[in-house]
């Protein structure tokens, strides 16, 4: 762990089984109306939103603010009408052709030495960031770099691949999660958080700081809880 890094909110729609999409990592749209509005609410307070290439190439595109009264909101804070959208791609394989390089948005990408190389001559992204370690994202570079860009507030959108790393590197900081009525099941299908797993002796613990529920919807909102002698 490490001083001075952005304020990480994950931001996700899970099934009842905790699941984020079904076997065919197909997007996600099992969320309601006020699902939509409320991650589009949490998108609005940030400087950046950060997803994995897996979010990306499952989407096609990135969600906008489009609610008149959060772009006025975002501007009476002055700030850009939409945060910076980082998508992190250790092979930097990503298609160009994306309807998401044609959105109007200021879009990042964090990557490799390897990744890099195929889009060192594009103006597809504003900024490119490489931070890593052995072929991975190296979190503690990656977040310095991202705070003296100004991004003190940042929130992680997906994947469950991306979501484990940041655990892995206790760079999670809370968690909003809306629990939808649908079991998707499925020994293939993503889960909040892939990767290796935790044990149970050293799992991350979290802290409930709010349960509402809104129709058939449960909108949860948890605090990481520090180990000692980490950032508070
Ligand atoms: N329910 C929801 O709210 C929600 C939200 C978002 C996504 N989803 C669903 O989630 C699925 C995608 O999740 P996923 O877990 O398969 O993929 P993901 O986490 O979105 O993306 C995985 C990819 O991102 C890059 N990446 C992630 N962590 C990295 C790290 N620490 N270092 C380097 N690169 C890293 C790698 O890209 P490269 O392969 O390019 O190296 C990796 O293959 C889709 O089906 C989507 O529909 C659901």
């Amino acid at each position: 762990m490490f001083e001075s890094r952005p304020f990480v909110t994950v931001v996700l729609a899970i099934s009842l089984d905790g699941k984020i999409a079904d076997r065919h990592h197909s997007p996600a749209r099992f969320g309601s109306a006020a699902d939509k509005h409320h991650l589009e609410t949490q998108i609005a307070q940030m400087d950046a939103v950060l997803f994995g290439a897996g979010t990306l190439r499952a989407y096609g595109t990135t969600l906008r603010i489009s609610n008149p009264e959060l772009l006025q909101q975002r501007q009476a804070q002055n700030k850009p009408p939409q945060p910076v959208h980082i998508v992190c791609s250790a092979s930097g394989n990503l298609d160009p052709q994306l309807a998401f390089f044609r959105q109007p948005i200021p879009r990042w990408l964090l990557t490799t030495e390897i990744g890099v190389q195929q889009w060192a001559d594009q103006d597809r992204f504003e900024r490119i960031i490489v931070a890593e370690q052995s072929g991975s994202i190296d979190w503690k570079t990656a977040f310095q770099t991202l705070a003296t860009l100004g991004c003190d507030r940042i929130a992680a959108l997906g994947g469950g691949e991306l979501i484990a790393g940041l655990l892995a590197a206790e760079c999670v900081d809370e968690f909003r999660i809306t629990v939808c009525p649908i079991i998707l099941g499925g020994r293939t299908a993503p889960t909040l958080v892939e990767g290796a797993g935790f044990l149970e002796a050293i799992a991350p613990r979290l802290e409930l700081i709010s349960a509402q529920t809104i129709n058939q919807e449960v909108f949860l909102h948890y605090r990481a809880k520090r180990k000692i002698g980490n950032r508070q």
